[in-house]
This record gives structure tokens, C-alpha cells and sequence, in this order.
């Protein structure tokens, strides 16, 4: 099985997501660690629940950027998972951790890649009046929401959706999505190919477009 660790800074329903497929049976994967930056985050309360190997790495120990994320992604590769999922991570994450595990950090990210990067993006997508808005799981690089996308879901935006309302069915579509992207991952056919700068994704050695 797919050795997976994930990290989050807060709620954690994609985590739950996770091991509640696994519990399932519905997919071939192990949670081998979750990790936050964040003592308080829920996600890491589900872990303990779960059994799940759970810890904290806080950014204020640590004189650095850079500092704190060799400190966690040291303790993350202590587990030696196969992927890395960050899972609503608040945190921006410095090159030289990304670099050396480019192809095994995947993220979620609550648009559609490369509409509407960043924070707030359920807000972006209605000061912008999209009328598709969606969730996209993408290859963790340096640039922020910038990696190759794996997959993406679509979510219309209906009359009278507020920020809130938006997040609520997005998040909904997030969870398949991600366990989908996951099964995709454990077959071994999916892969990032090329250099930090020309990157894509494939499948089965071809390039994949999303
Ligand atoms: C999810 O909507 C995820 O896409 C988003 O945070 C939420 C976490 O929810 N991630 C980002 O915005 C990353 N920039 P969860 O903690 O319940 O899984």
C-alpha cells in the first residue's frame, strides 16, 4: 500500500476523508504520519483518534523559514512515505524542502488551477463572477499553486452563493476528488516529469493534460 503522510494546519476533513477510504477498504494506502504547524489543528486530534502517528512542528521555534521546514519535512521523511499530501497546509513551503522531494508532495487547492491561487479563493471566484469555480489536486514546486495539475473537479457557482456557501460544495467535491487522485497515484502510472522549471504530469510516460 501507498505509504502516505499528510499535512494540515487546521480542520482536517480531507484527512478524514482519507482514512475513512482506507478504512473502507477503498483504497490501497497507509497513513503513516499527519503533521501541522498548528498544536491546536483538529486534523492532528483525528490522527490521535485514528491511532495515526501525530505531530507538531511550530514556525516560532524556529529562527527561519527554511529552518522550521527542514525540521518538519526531516521528521516527515522519518515515516518514509511514498506521497505527501498537503491537506489545507496554510503554509508556504521554501524551495529547498520541495526541491528535494519534487514528485512526491501533492496539494489541494480549493480553485480551478491556475484561476485563483492563494487565499480566499471562493471569494476570488465570486468578485471575479466565474461561473465555474472548482478544486484541483496539483504537484507540489516551488512556485505557490503553481505545479502541474493532476486533476481538477468543477463546481458551478449558483445565484445567491456567498463565499461560504461556495466552500461548502466545493469542499464536498474535494473529498472524491483527492481519493480518486490517490487510487490514481497508487497504480504507479502517474508521475512528474521533467526539471523544476519544464514540469508535467504523465501517465504511463505521456503527457497528461487536465
Ligand atoms: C480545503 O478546502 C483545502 O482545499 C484548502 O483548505 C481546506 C482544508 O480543509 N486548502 C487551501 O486553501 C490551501 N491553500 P480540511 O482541513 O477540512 O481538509
Amino acid at each position: 500500500p501507498l505509504r502516505l503522510a499528510v499535512l494540515a494546519s487546521g480542520r482536517g476533513s480531507n484527512l478524514q476523508a482519507i482514512a475513512d477510504a482506507i478504512a473502507a477498504g477503498d483504497l490501497a494506502a497507509e497513513l503513516v504520519g499527519v503533521f501541522s504547524d498548528k498544536p491546536g489543528a483538529f486534523a492532528l486530534e483525528r490522527a490521535r483518534r485514528l491511532g495515526v502517528h501525530a505531530l507538531a512542528v511550530r514556525p516560532r521555534d524556529f529562527a527561519s523559514r527554511p529552518a522550521h521546514d527542514e525540521h518538519l519535512f526531516s521528521q516527515i521523511d522519518a515515516v518514509c512515505p511514498d506521497v505527501i499530501v498537503c491537506a489545507g497546509y496554510m503554509r508556504l513551503l521554501s524551495e529547498p524542502v520541495v526541491t528535494a522531494r519534487q514528485g512526491r508532495i501533492i496539494n489541494i487547492h480549493p480553485s480551478l488551477l491556475p484561476a485563483f491561487k492563494g487565499l480566499h479563493t471562493h471569494q476570488q471566484a465570486l468578485d471575479a463572477g466565474a461561473g465555474v469555480h472548482g478544486a484541483s489536486v496539483h504537484y507540489v514546486t516551488p512556485e505557490l499553486d503553481g505545479g502541474p495539475v493532476v486533476t481538477q473537479v468543477r463546481v458551478p457557482v449558483e445565484p445567491g452563493d456567498d463565499a461560504e456557501r461556495l466552500a461548502q460544495r466545493v469542499l464536498a467535491q474535494e473529498h472524491p476528488l483527492l481519493l480518486a487522485t490517490l487510487r490514481l497515484l497508487a497504480t504507479g502510472r502517474v508521475q512528474l516529469a521533467g526539471s523544476a522549471h519544464g514540469s508535467r504530469v504523465e501517465l504511463d510516460g505521456q503527457p497528461l493534460s487536465a
